[in-house]
């Protein structure tokens, strides 16, 4: 949720901070700090409430020198988002300078406890109570890296902290707790980062090693040194990321998400390379390499994930149960979590993360593993928790995405879960030669498709005008496109803050159509498949009723002109593979209004892209 980047090297801090949380600010923004700390060892610490802009403003180009220090950008989670709860936050004497992501959970206790010691507090976070306890191990004659982990020991809960002291500048001591909240190590020439996550990175390196859980690491501008908790050493290769800077920037888009859209096509292209195998007309998935008897027992699919992850997974039940002819079903991770599912080794739990770190799909998965299911995890970055847990992971292959609603990392997933089902249809027996062919030659047509469902982007702006205004909308869908529906909904709500909700589009006539006026448009997405006509008798219900249809059909579709108010075409594709297409109208539909209505579209408010806290 929260950002945070530390460096120790040989170069200023104080820009390199900032450009770094200037990269991570996807992540929560609602105060930004910096700390950095001099020749001497003086610290200077600046912090702000608001965006990272109110914090360079009052900097005003006057940046603090030194060539240590920590920078933070913050989501609340304990105490509004005001200049004294924003991070770095220090112990009494200004000597212990600490940022941190995550939730400490016994926090109330711990600064009872050092309140009754006598320790000043000045903000309402559970992040305070940490530089407090380091001073008190201090006192207690720790050295500053043995105070660091004796804290460590007694926190609670998914966290990550780095710290600072003016006793030891030019070392940075890190620690994280849980699963939640990553820490990714650095490597460059003679200078070390530390930071929350890659994009933060990758301007100076793509040498990199991530501390897993219950580790800690020390680090100075030539070395990094790993250890457990206890304080037994820990030995790590750094790897190489293939990301580059380059792919981080937004380049002729006024936008990373509306870049991010659009490269959907050539992120098509890249999680099929080497997956599809066109002659012998078989997937071929490398990171999912189970023997026949592994697939044969399979008995039963369940797909888990969050927000648009989760809209991911119910567009998958319908293919594994279509294509491999397995009974599945899905959930959201937090509920999953919570419930006590009948799950054993015969089922393949398949998890979605774009981001690897959502602390809710962690908990499922680890609830999967307490009752032995075969977990495959779907995830866009190497090396995070997620890949810790399952057995198998398939990479999303999508690229750096920022943009803080997910775009090609959905459609990504959504063709990685095709190929999966393909794959285990195959292997199962079930998905004959013929139909596979036919599959096989869209999927080979489907980066070009997907491009022509972008060519025209004026209708959505011409769409904004008209419907910006509107303050509610419902989208409909039928079987495989109902998921969309909801996908449709959930990017408009955090886009533009319109309330929209999806339905099945049967369902509409259990509640929702009490609403309909000519004051809420109804988005009825109506490719030409099965249920084609069910979806026109509900476009008439809502037609009867006064209400104005926007309706997302096939190209070529004539007729649905005279029937709704709007429509916007996509091309021809088989009912399987619409989910896929109707993907990028629900994506503009929501990015042209939000633009239209001024709105912060690539971190909007209250968001985060990686939700480390239940
Ligand atoms: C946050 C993001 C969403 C994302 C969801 C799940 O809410 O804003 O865009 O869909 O988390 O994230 P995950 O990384 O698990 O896919």
């Amino acid at each position: 949720m929260c950002g945070i980047i530390g460096y120790a090297g040989a170069r200023q801090a104080a820009p390199i901070i900032l450009e770094g949380l200037a990269a991570l600010e996807y992540r929560g923004y609602d105060s930004a700090g910096i700390a950095v700390l001099d020749a001497d060892g003086i610290p200077a610490v600046h912090k702000k409430s608001g965006k990272l802009v109110n914090l360079a403003a009052a900097l005003q180009g006057s940046l603090p020198e030194g060539v240590t220090g920590v920078g933070h950008t913050r989501w609340a989670t304990h105490g509004a988002p005001t200049d004294f709860n924003a991070h770095p936050h220090t112990d009494c004497d200004n000597q212990i300078i600490v940022v941190h992501n995550g939730i400490v959970e016994n926090y109330v206790q711990i600064k009872e406890d050092l309140i009754s010691q006598g320790h000043e507090f000045t903000s309402q976070t559970d992040a305070e109570c940490i530089p407090h306890m380091i001073e008190s191990y201090i006192e207690q004659e720790y050295s500053f890296e043995e105070a660091v982990r004796a804290s460590a020991r007694e926190i609670k809960g998914a966290n990550a902290v780095v710290a600072i002291s003016t006793r030891d500048p030019g070392k940075l001591v890190a620690f994280r707790l849980g699963n939640a909240g990553g820490l990714v190590v650095g490597y460059g020439q003679d200078e070390l980062f530390l930071a929350s996550d890659l994009p933060a990175l990758l301007p100076h390196t793509q040498e990199v090693a991530y501390l897993a859980g219950g580790e800690m690491v020390t680090l100075d501008n030539h070395s990094a040194n790993y250890f457990t908790l206890d304080g037994m050493s820990v030995t790590k290769t750094p790897m190489h990321v293939a990301y580059d800077a380059l792919s981080a920037a937004k380049g002729e888009y006024k936008h990373f998400m509306l870049k991010e859209i659009h490269e959907q096509p050539e992120a098509i292209i890249n999680s099929l390379r080497g997956r599809v195998s066109f002659n012998d007309l078989k997937v071929v998935l490398d990171e999912f390499q189970i023997s026949d008897a592994d697939i044969a027992r399979i008995d039963r699919v369940v797909f888990l994930g969050m927000g648009t992850s989760f809209n991911a997974a119910m567009v998958a039940r319908n293919w594994m149960e279509s294509l491999a002819r397995l009974p599945s079903e899905f959930d959201n991770s937090s509920e999953f979590r919570y419930r006590d599912p009948v799950i054993d080794e015969n089922t393949l739990v398949v998890s979605l993360s774009q981001s690897g770190e959502t602390a809710d799909t962690l908990a499922a998965m680890e609830k999967a593993q307490e009752n032995g299911a075969l977990q495959l995890t779907l995830c866009n970055y190497p090396g995070t928790q997620t890949t810790r847990i399952a057995d198998h992971t398939m990479l999303l292959r999508a690229g750096l995405e920022i943009g803080v609603a997910s775009s090609k990392t959905f459609t990504n997933s959504l063709i990685s879960l095709y190929l999966l089902a393909i794959d285990i249809g195959t292997r199962r027996g079930v998905l004959e030669e013929s139909r596979r062919r036919d599959m096989f030659a869209e999927l080979a047509r489907l980066p070009d498709l997907l491009g022509q469902a972008l060519a025209d982007e004026s209708q959505y702006e011409v769409l904004a005008q008209k419907f910006g205004r509107r303050s509610d909308f419902l989208y409909l869908g039928r079987g495989i496109n109902f998921p969309l529906a909801m996908e449709g909904a959930l990017k408009l709500k955090e886009l533009s803050y319109i309330h929209a909700e999806g339905y099945p589009a049967a369902e509409m006539k259990h509640g929702p159509i009490s609403l309909i006026d000519d004051e809420m448009p109804v988005v009825a997405l109506m490719p030409r498949d099965d249920l084609y006509e069910k979806m026109l008798s509900n476009v008439n219900e809502v037609k009867a009723r006064g209400g104005t249809v926007i309706a997302v059909a096939t190209e070529g579709n004539e007729d649905i002109k005279k029937r709704v108010d709007e429509v916007i075409y996509v091309p021809e594709v088989s009912s399987l593979i619409n989910p896929v297409l109707m993907a990028v109208p629900m994506q503009l539909l929501a990015y042209h209004i939000a633009l239209w209505r001024g709105c912060d579209i690539d971190q909007p408010r209250n968001l985060a892209k990686s939700v480390t806290v239940e």
